[in-house]
């Protein structure tokens, strides 16, 4: 499908399935590679918007490692509210641990800007960050972004795991507002 309607909006493709395919997996090797033989690492989940992309980049990582999932919102339609809402009281997993970020999308950068001095307030052995999306153009705050799959325009996506008001998530590829 080149062109969906989501929630009245019309939206058109912008990245491919093989094209996330392709980089998800050049971004498991790259995470295989640093953290085999290590102790092993602890992954966080951004929700909503992560879980596609989580489930398809932990499958492809073969060292021992565990998964948790935090739920942080600051999105309402198509902008910010510039207002993080954290759901995280799970500091001691933290403590010692390898932990790898998984995000959607780093757009103003608040919510990595608000999370990550949090996690690191608790003492994680180390702490990697990463992103499916990148909107550079759109960054207000320096964030830690240690890697990412895509560098987008700023314009709004959805789909693979990305909503418009709640809807479009399940789409299997990322799409742009036409
Ligand atoms: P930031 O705090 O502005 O960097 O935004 C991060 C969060 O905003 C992401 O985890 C998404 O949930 C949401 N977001 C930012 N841009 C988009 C978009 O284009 N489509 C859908 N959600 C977005």
């Amino acid at each position: 499908m080149t062109e969906v309607t989501v929630n009245g909006k019309v939206f058109q493709v912008l990245i491919s399935r093989k094209e996330l395919e392709e980089k998800i997996e050049a971004l498991a090797n790259l995470i295989n590679s640093k953290y085999s033989g290590e102790e092993p690492p602890l992954l966080v989940g951004i929700l909503n918007g992560s879980f596609i992309f989580m489930a398809d980049l932990v499958r492809r990582l073969h060292f021992p490692c565990t998964i948790q999932f935090i739920r942080i919102e600051s999105y309402t339609g198509m902008s910010t509210s510039g207002v993080v809402k954290m759901e995280a009281d799970v500091s001691p997993r933290w403590v010692g641990r390898h932990v790898i970020v998984i995000e959607d999308i780093v757009d103003t950068g608040h919510t990595l800007s608000r999370f990550i001095p949090v996690l690191k307030s608790h003492q994680p052995a180390s702490v990697f960050v990463c992103a499916l999306l990148f909107k550079k153009e759109a960054l207000e705050v320096s964030v830690q972004l240690d890697e990412y799959c895509f560098l987008i325009g700023r314009k709004f996506v959805v789909g693979y795991g990305l909503d418009y008001d709640g809807y479009g998530r399940n789409l299997p590829e990322i799409y742009q507002l036409k």
